[in-house]
């Protein structure tokens, strides 16, 4: 694997390869020494252009663990503020000898353009409302490891599907694996013509549960938002956020996930997003685990064998 730009062009087989090497390294993970030196010759950049908590320390921390060299790229302290384009930032950091360029970027398209044009290896970890693929196979990670398998399963996208990376990507990883997959929202945050991706569409999200084994729950990207697609995060609480008395209702017990930042009171209340039914930290913990996986699909170099 080149790059891993998103989730759309990889095949079931490559998707099933990152699953099985993510076990290798969850186990590597759970030992007293938690590092392999898999990628100990290869230089790595974490290039961010919008903010990031998780996906960013999940990045570096899964390099660490392999052994790489890394460097961190926050663009509000970095020379992009004086005008330079993205293919320069790029090609300098590349003349310093780096090897893979994990990247964020609020342009939809921005790592793809980008591999068009540079040597290194690129890892999308977020372009705008387009693909996160490393959520959707640390997402699709945790339900198989909590359900055992992902074909047949039944998985409900809640939320902001509109503004959301994290929702395209997991629709295209979820139905190349065989699952069930369903949006819901309000209608303005559903896409039009978005069964054409071959998912169904609720708009109340007590049939959308009632139908689901999984609900993973998205946040509200108001700052993805030009102008109002609902009228206050109070009333979007109050037809779609998902609490315990809405989860007691359905009479029988649903996964919750949710890949984070939570807006707690908003999407899911605090008992939900705590509970034993949410994956949330899991989640977060396979993450680690996933990216080493990718980085090191990514990164492998061929070695030849001497002989000797
Ligand atoms: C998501 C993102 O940035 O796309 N978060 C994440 O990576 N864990 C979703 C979000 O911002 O709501």
């Amino acid at each position: 694997m080149k790059h891993l730009l998103g989730i759309k062009d990889l095949s079931p087989q490559t998707i099933e390869q990152v699953f099985t090497t993510a076990d290798e390294f969850k186990q590597v993970l759970n030992r007293p020494i938690k590092k392999v030196p898999a990628l100990r010759d290869t230089t790595i950049v974490n290039l961010f252009y919008e903010n990031s908590t998780r996906t960013r320390i999940s990045f570096e921390l899964a390099q660490k663990r392999l052994g790489a060299d890394t460097v961190n790229f926050a663009v509000s302290s970095s020379s992009v503020s004086k005008g330079e384009t993205l293919i320069d930032t790029v090609q300098n950091i590349l003349a310093m000898k780096v090897d893979i360029v994990v990247m964020r970027h609020s342009a939809s398209g921005a790592p793809h353009f980008l591999s068009r044009h540079i040597d290194a290896s690129i890892v999308n970890a977020g372009d705008g409302t387009n693909e996160h693929p490393t959520q959707a196979l640390l997402d699709a990670y945790s339900i198989r490891e909590r359900l055992g398998s992902l074909s047949g399963k039944r998985i409900a996208i809640i939320g902001d599907i509109l503004h959301s990376r994290v929702a395209l990507s997991n629709i295209y990883l979820l139905t190349k694996m065989g699952a069930e997959v369903a949006v819901c929202g309000p209608a303005t945050l559903i896409p039009r013509q978005i069964e054409a991706l071959g998912v169904r569409v609720f708009y109340d999200v007590k049939k959308a549960l009632q139908w689901c084994e999984v609900a993973n729950v998205l946040r509200i990207q108001l700052e993805r938002q030009s102008k109002p697609l609902f009228s206050t995060l109070r009333e979007y609480a109050l037809y779609y956020g998902i609490d315990r008395a809405l989860l007691d209702s359905l009479q029988k017990e649903i996964v919750i996930m949710h890949p984070g930042p939570i807006n707690r009171g908003v999407e899911l209340s605090s008992d939900v997003a705590n509970s034993g039914q949410s994956l949330v930290l899991d989640q977060v913990e396979n993450g680690v685990a996933v990216r080493m996986a990718v980085l090191y699909m990514v990164g492998r170099k061929e070695t030849t064998d001497s002989g000797t």
